[in-house]
This record gives C-alpha cells, sequence and structure tokens, in this order.
C-alpha cells in the first residue's frame, strides 16, 4: 500500500492555519497536522463553535468543518508531528527585533531557530523542511547549517516557499494563487525536493503558476513584493496630501494613471496608512539588509516609504485635531474599525492604533467599535505602545458593540477600516445623535462626500479638498 504523505506544519498563525487549511482541503490523500506550542491557539483551532476560530478569513469556516479531524489535525504535539512527517513547513513569527544589533529594523529569528533545534532534535528520517515564514535573505543558509550540524545524521531539503496570501482574502488567493514560488537548491535532491513541493500545489492550480527558483531569490522575492505594493499605497497616499491642498481628487488620479496598463489600476486606494503584520516588517527588513551590504541609498529610497506611510497616520490625527478647533480634549470621537484592513480580526501595525494615540496624547475620549476585534485586542494593542497606562488607556478608551449608540453626543466619527457594514448604516439617525456640527473624517474614502454633506455632516475624505 502507498504511503500516505504526512505533512507537518509548525505554528497556527494567520499563515500557517489558512495554507494548511487548504492544502488538506485540496489534497484528501495528504494528511496534515498544524502544531503550535500555544495550546489557547490550538484549542481555538479545535472549538467545535466555528465562531470562534483564532483566525477570521471568509470560507475558513467551511473548509475546517469538512476536513479537521479527517485528514486536517491542530495539536500542541510538535514533536510527534514533527517525527511523523515527510514534509515540514516553517510558520512561526518573526517580529521584528526589539533589542540588540538591528533593533527596529532585522528580523527576529529566535523562534525559527529554536523550531529549526527542535526539528534537528527529533528527526529521525529524511525531510524536506519548507520556510513559509517570511525570512531575512540567507536564513535558509542559517536554517540549514542548524540542522546539519546538529541533526541525528538524517538528510535535510530545505526550501523557501513564501506566502504571498493577503489577509481578509486568504482562502481565494490560496485557491487562485497568482503564483507560487518555490526556491531551493539545484542539487539532484533539491530539484526533487522542489519537484515534491510543487506537486502538492499541482493539486489545484496549473503548473506553468509555480515558479522554481534558487533560494535566495526566493527569500528576496518575497520581500520585494511586499515593498512594492507597499510603495504604490505610500506613493498614492503622498498624492493624496497633494490632493486636499489643490481641487484635485486623489480617486480620480488613480483612476487616470491607472488606466495605464504598466501602470495598472489594483493597489491605488489612498488610505490612512498600510498596516498588517507584513508591509512594514518587510521593509525594514529590506532596508536593514541593503544597509549591511553598504548600499545605503538602496536603503534609504525603501525607508522612505514607511516614512510616508506614518506621515500619513499623523496627519489623518493632526487633521481630526486642526478641524475641531484646535483642541480635542475631553471630545468624543468614534471610531469605525480597528482592523488593519477589512474581513479580518488581524490589527497588527493598524493605522487606528497610532490615529487613537496621537488623540489620546491630546486628551480625546476614543470609542471604538469593530466588527471582529475583540476589546482584549484593542486595549493589547495600546498597552503594547506603552505611551501612557493601561489604567488610562481604559479610562479614555472605551470598545463598544453598538455602533449607533455609540455616537450619542459624540463630536467626530472617524473611519479607519473599510468594513462594508459602514456604508449601509442609517446615517440620518446618527446625525441627529450627534453634537453639531457633526463631523466625520474618513480615512479610507468608504463614503459618498455629496450624500454626506446633504445629510448635514461636515465631512472629510482622504485625497480630497
Ligand atoms: C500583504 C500582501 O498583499 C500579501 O501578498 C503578503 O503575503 C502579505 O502582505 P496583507 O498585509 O494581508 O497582505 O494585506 P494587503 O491587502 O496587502 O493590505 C495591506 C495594507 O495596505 C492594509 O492596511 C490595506 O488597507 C492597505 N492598502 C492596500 C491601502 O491602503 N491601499 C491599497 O490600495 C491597498
Ligand atoms: P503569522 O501571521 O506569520 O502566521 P503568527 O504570529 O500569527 O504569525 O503565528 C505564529 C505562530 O507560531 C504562533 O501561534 C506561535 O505560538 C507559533 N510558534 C512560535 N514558535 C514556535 C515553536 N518553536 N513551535 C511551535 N509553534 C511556535
Amino acid at each position: 500500500m502507498k504511503k500516505t504523505t504526512k505533512i507537518c506544519c509548525i505554528g497556527a498563525g494567520y499563515v500557517g492555519g489558512p495554507t494548511m487549511s487548504v492544502i488538506a482541503n485540496q489534497c484528501p490523500e495528504i494528511q496534515v497536522t498544524v502544531v503550535d506550542i500555544n495550546q489557547d491557539r490550538i484549542n481555538q483551532w479545535n472549538d467545535e463553535d466555528l465562531d470562534k476560530l483564532p483566525v477570521y478569513e471568509p470560507g475558513l469556516k467551511e473548509i475546517i468543518a469538512s476536513n479537521r479531524n479527517k485528514n486536517l489535525f491542530f495539536s500542541t504535539e510538535v514533536d510527534k508531528a514533527i517525527e511523523e512527517a515527510d514534509i515540514i513547513f516553517i510558520s512561526v513569527n518573526t517580529p521584528t527585533k526589539t533589542y540588540g544589533k538591528g533593533k527596529g529594523q532585522a528580523a527576529d529569528l529566535k523562534f525559527i531557530e529554536l523550531c529549526a533545534r527542535n526539528i534537528a532534535k527529533v528527526a529521525k528520517t529524511d525531510k524536506i523542511v519548507v520556510e513559509k515564514s517570511t525570512l531575512p535573505v540567507r536564513t535558509a543558509g542559517a536554517i540549514k547549517s542548524i540542522l546539519e550540524n546538529t541533526g541525528n545524521g538524517v538528510n535535510f531539503e530545505i526550501l523557501s516557499n513564501p506566502e504571498f496570501l493577503a489577509e481578509g482574502t486568504a482562502v481565494d488567493d490560496l485557491l487562485n494563487a497568482d503564483r507560487v514560488l518555490i526556491g531551493g537548491d539545484d542539487t539532484p535532491t533539491g530539484q526533487k525536493a522542489k519537484d515534491t513541493l510543487s506537486a502538492i500545489y499541482e493539486h489545484w492550480l496549473p503548473k506553468d503558476r509555480i515558479l522554481q527558483t534558487n533560494v535566495w531569490s526566493s527569500e528576496l522575492s518575497k520581500l520585494v513584493a511586499n515593498a512594492f505594493l507597499a510603495q504604490r499605497v505610500s506613493s498614492i497616499n503622498s498624492i493624496s496630501a497633494l490632493c486636499e491642498r489643490t481641487d484635485a481628487n486623489v480617486a480620480e488620479v488613480a483612476r487616470a494613471i491607472g488606466y495605464d496598463s504598466r501602470i495598472g489600476s489594483k493597489f491605488l486606494n489612498s488610505s490612512v496608512g498600510f498596516g498588517g503584520s507584513c508591509f512594514q516588517k518587510d521593509i525594514l527588513n529590506l532596508v536593514y539588509i541593503a544597509s549591511s551590504f553598504g548600499l545605503q541609498e538602496v536603503a534609504d529610497y525603501w525607508e522612505q516609504v514607511i516614512i510616508m506611510n506614518d506621515y500619513q497616520k499623523r496627519r489623518f490625527a493632526e487633521n481630526i485635531i486642526s478641524t475641531l478647533y484646535n483642541t480635542v480634549s475631553g471630545k468624543k470621537i468614534v471610531f469605525y474599525g480597528w482592523a488593519f484592513k477589512k474581513d479580518t480580526n488581524d490589527t497588527r501595525e493598524s493605522a487606528a492604533i497610532y490615529v487613537a494615540d496621537a488623540l489620546l496624547e491630546e486628551r480625546a475620549e476614543i470609542i471604538v467599535y469593530d466588527p471582529k476585534v475583540s476589546e482584549k485586542t484593542i486595549y493589547a494593542d495600546m498597552d503594547y505602545l506603552n505611551t501612557r497606562t493601561p489604567e488610562e488607556n481604559r479610562r479614555l478608551l472605551k470598545v463598544v458593540k453598538d455602533p449607533i449608540k455609540a455616537t450619542e453626543e459624540a463630536h467626530a466619527i472617524a473611519i479607519l477600516t473599510e468594513w462594508d457594514e459602514f456604508k449601509t448604516y442609517d446615517w440620518d439617525k446618527i446625525y441627529n445623535n450627534m453634537l453639531k456640527p457633526a463631523f466625520v473624517f474618513d480615512g479610507r474614502r468608504l463614503l459618498d462626500s455629496e450624500t454626506m454633506t446633504a445629510k448635514g455632516f461636515e465631512f472629510y475624505k482622504i485625497g480630497q479638498s
């Protein structure tokens, strides 16, 4: 009988969870086990109530419902899963370093290294080890050296297989990936490993969308893809500032330039600033790598993308303050949205956090409503900044469940996330609830200016005077 291929994924996060669920779903003959040292997370993945999964992604619950405990397992038994697996995906977190050399820029590879050492210790048979986490260039080399020097004499083939899914559309991005990138050695065993991984994706993707490269190209391509995407957002955001001072409208400019097929229309939505776990981290990584090779101009060039993003968040907060007659002290400002974009409960690097921080510095009172983000996460985000005490954060910022009631006696509403439901609210009722003049600051260009103005609002939209 043919042996069942077993896959293990270390790290049950925003990448590991959805990716492995889709693989299990598309490859019924493969057994997939997702492991994590975080017992709470694994419990959530195993929760009977599919609304309690740790990651919210459209389409994910359905997949979990059909595959969980059939060929998809979530467990804390890391060593057992490693031992049994033919292919091991590493999908642990690689935050920006908060200490030592490269602090604030380089990726902290502590978790990757611990993971590699654990694989080396436990593995008794040959394995293909796949880097799924986004890593600085040359990490595969480091993993290889750890595995080769401390392993039990087994052969490890290291592949880089960066994940390009975007949150909120993870399932769709995985099922209809523009491309899958597989980096590995050009040796016969390296080639065999690349083909083995490719065969998994070929279950549902055409072969010509699966690109094979060397390891370094693959690792670097992931950073560069995110840097280019983020750069587009910063580019259009820089123009939004100019539009607000002139009679140009940033949406019209984006549309006009996007019609040029060389530029393209996607990723040109001006906003309060990009967030998410990837863009800033990956650019900082690129900046660090460039400067560590003495390429200061290259480093400065990419750093500007982040400088522009910080400027955009600050500009949005400053516009609220100056429009509310230069003082927001004691004023009630309602935040619609906290997630870094719609259709996700992820708040990492969300613009909302930094806008809130700037307004709280001016003693505003903030009321937050987000359809998917918990109160616990919102306070954790604010406490993490360490700008004020946890008690102050809880006194000045409240999290509510009723978005309409939240607007009673409010001075202003700021839209921080583009949740579709905000468009369907009864804005006449909201207007009546609010103090006058009733200000709305649309950081996502979600609402129509003419309609909002006609209802009586003082309406400000990013990228429009
Ligand atoms: C990104 C990449 O898109 C994905 O390929 C990679 O694997 C991980 O990083 P993600 O961070 O999930 O994905 O979300 P994305 O849709 O790229 O949005 C990132 C941020 O940019 C969000 O805050 C979003 O609101 C913002 N954005 C995006 C804009 O402000 N304008 C746009 O036009 C597009
Ligand atoms: P991403 O967004 O890249 O998926 P997350 O932070 O959401 O990142 O998830 C990474 C997960 O990896 C976390 O749940 C963390 O507990 C887990 N993890 C980190 N180190 C290890 C390890 N050595 N073994 C198992 N799981 C780990």
